[in-house]
């Protein structure tokens, strides 16, 4: 019989066996000091480029106060227990039907964390005879998620509408041929790693030939696109096209925390049956007070995302004009490809450690490799 332990040991996974010369440097890294695009790393004062703190709320003198009032009043504990049983309040009501209101839908219901929330809103809404139709370089959330659905899932090429289709017409006509079933359709308002935005007017528009659910990931889009900064379904003029409207509060909002908003019944449906939610402690009322301020500044103040724009322009066109090849995006996120394999970027991140801390390092996992390696920068305003 094999040693789990004894396996896993031989082979540290595609990052893991880098580890010895990643850790603490691109890896685990220390970044000390205030959350800013000025860190210390080492001891040394670095530019900072790989955080999601899109609006630069991290650091926001009424954010902070808002997090240490509510810690201070509260603690950490109150209120105890999951929402369904003894965790719930009235200012977790209260940001739920703000954030709502925020996406132009009748409810929403909190997560604890985006990943967790995202894996279970996949496992409550499908059975073992719906079909999940997903783009190809969906988060890990969603990939997760998917490995708890006992049904068929198809996948489609990243972005490609036609394709999409074509996943369409087979998860049709597989649903006929069960005589049960229906099906869910799974993309990103901003695919968070290339920066570009999911097609979601296109794929919304396939519902005028097939019946299906859309639900969107929109970590990346929430707060910096549309006209409210409601997300890309806004950016896009399909807001109303989502079924359910996903993001998570670690971005924009830099907290910790997720949403998912649709129609009255359905959100109530996921509110009663969602096992993330049901089997965990509720959001902390400092996170959620935190969250409730968050969101007010990020509703009040449409020069945040006027700066991050003109910071994340200015970035793209510069790398541009100097010949980066930066992709596709057209969103604030901004990848940097470079051609190699991982022991070439992992070198390169090292170099680039002296000076710069940090752009991400993506790199495609054996057998991928079709997808170069990139560099990534998020642009990021503060200036607190
Ligand atoms: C597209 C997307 N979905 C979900 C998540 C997970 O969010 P959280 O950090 O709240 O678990 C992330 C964060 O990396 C993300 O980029």
């Amino acid at each position: 019989m094999a040693d789990i332990f004894e396996r896993l040991l031989k082979n540290y996974g595609p990052l893991g066996q880098y580890r010895e010369r990643a850790h603490g440097y691109f890896a685990f890294p220390k970044l000390e000091g205030d959350i800013s695009s000025r860190m210390k790393f080492r001891g040394k004062d670095v530019i900072v480029w790989s955080l999601n703190n899109y609006l630069g709320l991290a650091n926001h003198p009424e954010v902070r106060k808002a997090d240490a009032d509510g810690a201070q009043q509260y603690g950490l504990a109150y209120p105890m227990g999951a929402r369904m049983m003894s965790g719930n309040s009235n200012l977790h009501e209260q940001l739920e039907a703000e954030l709502a209101a925020f996406e132009q839908k009748e409810d929403a219901a909190l997560l604890n964390y985006g990943y967790q929330g995202m894996v279970s809103i996949i496992d409550v809404l499908c059975s073992r005879h719906d079909v999940i139709v997903y783009d190809a370089e969906s988060h890990a959330c969603i990939i997760d998620g998917l490995r708890l659905h006992p049904g068929h899932r198809y996948v489609f090429k990243h972005n490609d509408v036609e394709d999409c289709e074509k996943q369409l017409e087979r998860a049709t006509a597989l649903i006929e041929k069960q005589g049960a079933g229906g099906i869910l359709v799974i993309t990103e308002g901003v695919f968070g790693m290339a920066g570009d935005q999911g097609k979601l007017k296109e794929i919304a528009a396939l519902k005028d030939k097939y019946q299906f659910r859309l639900l969107v990931d929109d970590a990346h889009g929430f707060g910096t696109l549309g006209k409210t900064g409601a997300g890309a379904g806004e950016e896009q003029g399909v807001q109303h096209k989502i079924d359910l409207y996903f993001s998570t509060f670690a971005k924009s909002m830099a907290s910790i925390g997720a949403f998912v908003a649709g129609d009255r019944k359905i959100i109530d449906y996921i509110r009663y049956n969602i096992r993330s939610q049901i089997f965990a402690k509720s959001l902390p009322m400092p996170l959620v007070i935190g969250n409730l301020k968050r969101l007010e500044l990020l509703r009040n103040h449409p020069e945040y995302k006027e700066k991050l724009w003109s910071n994340a322009r200015k970035l793209q066109e510069g790398l541009k004009s100097r010949g980066f090849d930066i992709g596709t995006t057209d969103s604030v996120v901004t990848p940097v490809y470079m051609k190699g394999d991982v022991p070439e970027a992992t070198a390169m991140v090292m170099d680039f450690g002296r000076k710069l801390w940090h752009f991400r390092f993506n790199c495609s996992l054996p057998g991928n490799t079709e997808r170069p390696h990139y560099l990534q920068a998020y642009p990021f305003y503060c200036s607190y």
